[in-house]
């Protein structure tokens, strides 16, 4: 099953940042994109994610074109199906890392997962507020919140950027089980070459337009 197309997608703000761009992920799949600070990564996620509209071309989640659907549904479906890790963790800052977990998995009729707690390497500090916490813990925080959704397509932007290459590695093993167990897809953009070779597909946003590479 298609979980994302990309037809012909354009944009620019106040100079030209992208033409052309097209892409496809199936499930189970992962698609890692790299390129130069300021060549417009995030800005494509935002637009693959349904958070902003291009200039031209057109997006389809799971077989719909986002720019047909109501604003309810669109609302659901951001809310259910996918999951975005941003650059920057827009974590509830009053409450704890728990209590930032307990919102999502409510939000999304979905139970805390222990386990991934575990994994991630934040029992210790999980009663803590995230505040508290230092920008790695934060991330991972953020990861154990996305994943808590059980989407059906994740979005991650740097995901493992404050992280350090042993936990970087166990984070994407993480994601990787995550992705396999539940035929979910992933968009991940990364400086980190040795994280982009794991996933199925390879993009660089280069010369204004993405290139598989
Ligand atoms: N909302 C906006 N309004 C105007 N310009 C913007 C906006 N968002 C991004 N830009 C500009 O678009 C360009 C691409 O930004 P973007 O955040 O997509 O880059 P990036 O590839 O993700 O970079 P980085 O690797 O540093 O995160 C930048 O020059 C940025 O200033
Ligand atoms: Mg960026």
């Amino acid at each position: 099953m298609t979980l994302l197309k990309a037809i012909s997608l354009s944009h620019h703000f106040d100079y030209p940042l992208f033409e052309d761009v097209s892409l496809s992920l199936d499930a189970g799949e992962s698609m890692a994109i790299i390129g130069v600070s300021g060549s417009g990564k995030s800005t494509l996620m935002h637009i693959l994610s349904s958070l902003l509209h291009p200039i031209k071309g057109d997006v389809e989640l799971f077989g719909n074109n986002v720019y047909r659907m109501g604003d309810k549904e669109l609302v659901k479906l951001r809310r259910n199906d996918l999951g975005m890790i941003y650059q920057n963790h827009y974590l509830f800052k009053g409450f704890s890392a728990y209590e930032n977990l307990e919102v999502a998995a409510l939000l999304s009729n979905q139970a805390v997962d222990l386990g991934l707690i575990e994994r991630l390497g934040i029992e210790r500090v999980i009663n803590q507020k995230v505040t508290e916490l230092s920008g790695g813990q934060q991330q991972r925080v953020s990861i154990a919140r996305v994943l808590t959704k059980k989407p059906r397509l994740i979005f991650a932007d740097e995901p493992t950027g404050n992280l350090d290459h042993t936990t970087a590695m166990e984070v994407m093993e993480i994601f990787e089980e995550y992705l396999a167990h539940h035929q979910a897809g992933m968009v991940l953009v990364t400086h980190d070459e040795t994280l982009a070779s794991r996933c199925t597909y390879r993009y660089r946003m280069q010369e204004g337009t993405l290139k598989q590479v």
